[in-house]
């Protein structure tokens, strides 16, 4: 144990000296196990968090009850409110910089009328992931959102402003394909390639092929995107420049990776994503930090010690072998998989190290790095950018060049790429690459989640669902209501319902909890609330209600493209204005009590006989509850 204390106090020395650590770095294994089977319960560390937290945030929703001036949340509801009380979430789906933006004013209204506070869990994928590095990164403040994105600067060098839609680009095939068919369509391939020359109506069809257009006139040009001849026409000097800044902009994220390669650990692109993420950063703020670490970052930001944040969660999608929708999570505590051919948990801090059937064989820390768990859940974006860069590769002369030095590099072109030990294949660069995977070789669980010493993560929205909320809902985390805001491009880059649709389907798999959302589901223009009826799953749990917020033109046209990639200060504020006015429901006078009446309805119904519910209540129920 001293000896712990002495490496762990050398280490917080260099990092004082060295000032940032920011790539993984071996420690002296623990002598306690790294890996917990999650039989069913939360891990020890999640649930003494959140009972301290739930003391927080009950004062919270008693201070927000009392705000609503309404004789119905009188000291007797107060009472039970306090002593059984609720446990509340938020899931952020993705959508790129909309969905970020359009969260982050969901967010600030929430911590307008006092409900960010009353907060448990907030979780995250894609864009939607990018609102919670902003929070991890700035001691859970909503008031901080935002203020440090270069909004107004393109997120990736050389990528243009693209429109193409979230479903021609997952994995190059379309969404009931996604739902339905990835093993059929992955057989058909020896190496699994993102292949978008699908084919349609008969036709083949390439949704990216006129990215490529437009990046070749990106290179060329100023990065400005428009099609009129007089933007071809520039001179050379320029597009010499411009390429050189381009290539500049790599090669700084290629000396940011290089020391995670150094310490032994493979890399793949999804690497050079989270760099290029922090590098949207205004003043360097993540590398300001001690560490860059999200385990280290979240724990020891000040709300968080003081038990007063929200949990977050970042969701993953795991690709190995042939799966698809296993959702793999990541919170300041652990990483792991909820699902039923898993349900094994490492200790986050620990992630990287090489644990052989649940041994601890060498250990590492630094591995959870908060920009590459960010990268990881939206990995969509660097699948377009590898997309883009070997289909240029194959024209135009001197792009071809620019981009083979960019690509040589980063050490990412085809007899540069990892190299092939053994008999091993080589390692997919595109997939975001775990590796040592904690959970190899972990008894009695074989499959494709423990057979191989890596594991392949993708873009949370990989699985068709694109809401964060089976996290939410897992039976142990005992959430009453769950907000959700959408922001999913399902038809014209709004959202109509389809994601919620598919979470519940897979969902209805496992606990036959919430009615299906049939054909017959229509969404209106004000939020609706589902599952406000109490049911119990097989073994007596119930789940909470779910309170569904769509992406809605309110105030401004909110529906930007998922890969539109730089905004103007004047857009960003009016797309956040917008996320604000959804969370209000247009300013409906009578939301918020609403809202009041839909978080505390499971505690009534929990404590029935002893309390009535309010007649008022009644009303908002009837007003709200699909289902
Ligand atoms: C509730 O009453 C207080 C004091 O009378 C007032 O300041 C506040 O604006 C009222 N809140 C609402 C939501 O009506
Ligand atoms: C982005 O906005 C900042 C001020 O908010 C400004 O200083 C900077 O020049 C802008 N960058 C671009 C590329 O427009
Ligand atoms: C999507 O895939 C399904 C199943 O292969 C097919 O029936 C459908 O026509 C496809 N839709 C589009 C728009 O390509
Ligand atoms: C292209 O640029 C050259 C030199 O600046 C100019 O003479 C020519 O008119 C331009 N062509 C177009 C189509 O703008
Ligand atoms: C939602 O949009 C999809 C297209 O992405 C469409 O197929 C579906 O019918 C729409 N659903 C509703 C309820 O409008
Ligand atoms: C936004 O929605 C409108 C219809 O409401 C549609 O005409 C427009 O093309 C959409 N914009 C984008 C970028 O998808």
């Amino acid at each position: 144990m001293k000896k712990v204390a002495l490496v762990f106090y050398i280490l917080r020395s260099l990092v004082c000296v060295l000032g940032h650590l920011d790539h993984p770095y071996e420690v002296e294994c623990p002598n306690y196990p790294l890996i917990r089977e999650a039989k069913n319960e939360l891990c020890w560390e999640e649930k003494l968090y959140l009972q301290e937290n739930l003391k927080h945030t009950s004062k919270h929703l008693t201070q927000f009850l009392k705000s609503l001036n309404h004789s119905m949340f009188n000291e007797r509801i107060i009472h039970y409110i306090e002593r059984d009380r609720p446990r509340i979430g938020l899931a952020i789906s993705g959508g790129g910089y909309r969905s970020m933006l359009t969260g982050t004013g969901f967010l600030q209204e929430m911590e307008n009328i006092g409900l960010y506070n009353c907060l448990n869990y907030v979780s995250g994928l894609s864009g939607g992931s990018w609102v919670l590095m902003d929070l991890v990164l700035h001691n859970f403040e909503v008031k901080n959102l935002i203020k440090d994105w270069n909004l107004n600067d393109s997120l990736l060098r050389g990528i243009p402003e693209i429109d193409i839609k979230q479903r021609d680009i997952i994995s190059g095939i379309n969404q009931s394909e996604i739902f339905d068919g990835i093993r059929a369509v992955k057989r058909d391939y020896v190496e699994y390639e993102p292949d978008f020359n699908i084919l349609k109506n008969g036709k083949k069809f390439s949704p990216l092929l006129k990215v490529k257009e437009l990046i070749l006139q990106s290179i060329r040009g100023r990065g400005k995107l428009t099609n009129t001849p007089q933007d071809k026409n520039t001179s050379i000097i320029d597009s010499f420049k411009n390429v050189q800044q381009i290539v500049k902009f790599y090669i700084e994220l290629h000396h940011s990776v290089r020391p995670k390669r150094v310490q032994g650990f493979q890399i793949s692109f999804t690497d050079y994503w989270g760099k290029a993420l922090g590098k949207r950063l205004k003043g360097n703020i993540l590398t300001s930090k001690p560490s860059s670490s999200f385990s280290d970052m979240a724990r020891n930001s000040p709300s968080f010690m003081k038990f007063q944040a929200p949990i977050p969660v970042f969701i993953a999608n795991c690709r190995n072998g042939l799966l698809k929708n296993v959702i793999f999570e990541f919170t300041p505590f652990e990483f792991g998989s909820w699902e039923s051919m898993l349900r094994l948990f490492v200790k986050i801090p620990y992630l990287g190290s090489d644990i052989v059937g649940g041994e601890s064989l060498k250990c590492s820390k630094g591995y959870d790095d908060l920009g590459y768990i960010t990268a990881t859940s939206s990995s969509v974006f660097n699948n377009v950018l590898l997309y883009i860069w070997g289909q240029v590769s194959k024209s135009s002369k001197e792009t071809i060049k620019a981009m083979k030095i960019i690509m040589n590099t980063i050490g990412l072109t085809a007899e540069n790429q990892i190299p092939k030990n053994e008999q091993r294949q080589p390692l997919e660069t595109y997939y975001a690459l775990y590796q040592n995977n904690p959970f190899y070789k972990f008894p009695n669980i074989n499959n494709e989640l423990t057979d191989k010493d890596y594991l392949y993560l993708v873009d949370g929205g990989e699985d068709g669902e694109n809401i964060p909320l089976r996290t939410l809902l897992i039976p142990e985390r005992q959430l009453d209501v769950a907000f959700i805001i959408d922001s999913s491009s399902d038809l014209n880059n709004f959202a109509n319902g389809t994601k919620l649709k598919n979470v519940l389907k897979q969902l209805n798999k496992e606990h036959e909890v919430y009615e299906p959302l049939g054909p017959e589901f229509k969404l209106t223009d004000h939020p609706v609330a589902i599952g406000c009826e109490t049911k119990y799953t097989k073994d007596g749990k119930t789940l909470p209600i779910l309170i569904y917020n769509t992406n809605k033109d309110m105030v401004y046209p909110s529906n930007t493209s998922t890969f539109k990639i730089t905004y103007s200060e004047e857009e960003a504020l009016g797309m956040i204005n917008n996320g604000r006015q959804i969370f209000t429901d247009n300013n409906n006078p009578n939301h918020n009590k609403c809202l009041g009446c839909l978080i505390i309805k499971r505690t009534l119904d929990r404590n029935k006989g002893n309390i009535e519910i309010p007649i008022e209540c009644l009303d908002c129920y009837e007003q709200y509850c699909i289902s």
